[in-house]
């Protein structure tokens, strides 16, 4: 079953990092012939929610929710890449993620963190656990976290980092795992 996934990532930061993994994570499923979409804020230029994307008249939403709304509503999973802000998800990604709501149900999530320290923003995963169920996605066991973003990916999403080969089959585990569960999900749905 072909499958697609949007990669939501959540940083508007001025010199931003995480675009990194995210392009990363979207090279890696492009690779297992997965359609791999990035939702990124700055390309939607989103204000502070005064309305989510369904309390706008049919067509009467802004161009670049209409557009993201058709992107969240055709995929499969969603993968949500946070970076720790104080332990806890930058505040970009929150209100990009509440802009809607429909779009995810019954769609399995799961989480990729990252940061400049040797934790990788793990500690964030738990708050953005709960909040991703309550939102009706809900996460896979799996994670995927990536420490000291900043040596271990170059600008082009590449990882650079000396023990890629490894990390490279703990994607793989990853990525099986959110297939299995989109896939069944899928098939659920259809019927
Ligand atoms: C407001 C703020 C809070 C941060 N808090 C943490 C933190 O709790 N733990 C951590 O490991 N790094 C923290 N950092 C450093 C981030 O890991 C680093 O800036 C990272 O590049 C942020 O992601 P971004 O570049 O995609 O915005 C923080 C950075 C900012 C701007």
């Amino acid at each position: 079953m072909s499958l697609k996934i949007s990669i939501i990532y959540g940083s508007t930061r001025d010199g931003r990092l995480g675009i990194r993994f995210a392009k990363y994570l979207q090279n890696e499923f492009s690779h297992r012939n997965i359609e791999a979409v990035l939702i990124d804020p700055l390309d939607m230029n989103i204000n502070t929610l005064t309305k989510r994307y369904s309390d706008y008249e049919d067509g009467n939403a802004p161009a670049e929710l209409e557009r993201v709304h058709k992107e969240l509503n055709s995929s499969d999973a969603f993968v949500i890449v946070s970076a720790e802000y104080n332990h806890f998800m930058p505040p970009a990604l929150v209100n990009l993620l509440n802009h809607f709501y429909i779009e995810y149900q019954r769609k399995p999530s799961a989480v990729a963190t990252y940061s400049v320290s040797p934790f990788g923003g793990v500690r964030v995963s738990s708050p953005l656990r709960s909040f991703l169920a309550q939102l009706g996605m809900p996460p896979i066991s799996s994670m995927i976290h990536a420490p000291f973003i900043n040596k271990n990916f170059n600008d082009n999403g590449e990882r650079i980092s000396s023990d890629r080969e490894e990390r490279h089959k703990e994607f793989v585990k990853f990525s099986e795992e959110i297939e299995w569960y989109a896939n069944a999900l899928k098939s659920a749905r259809d019927k």
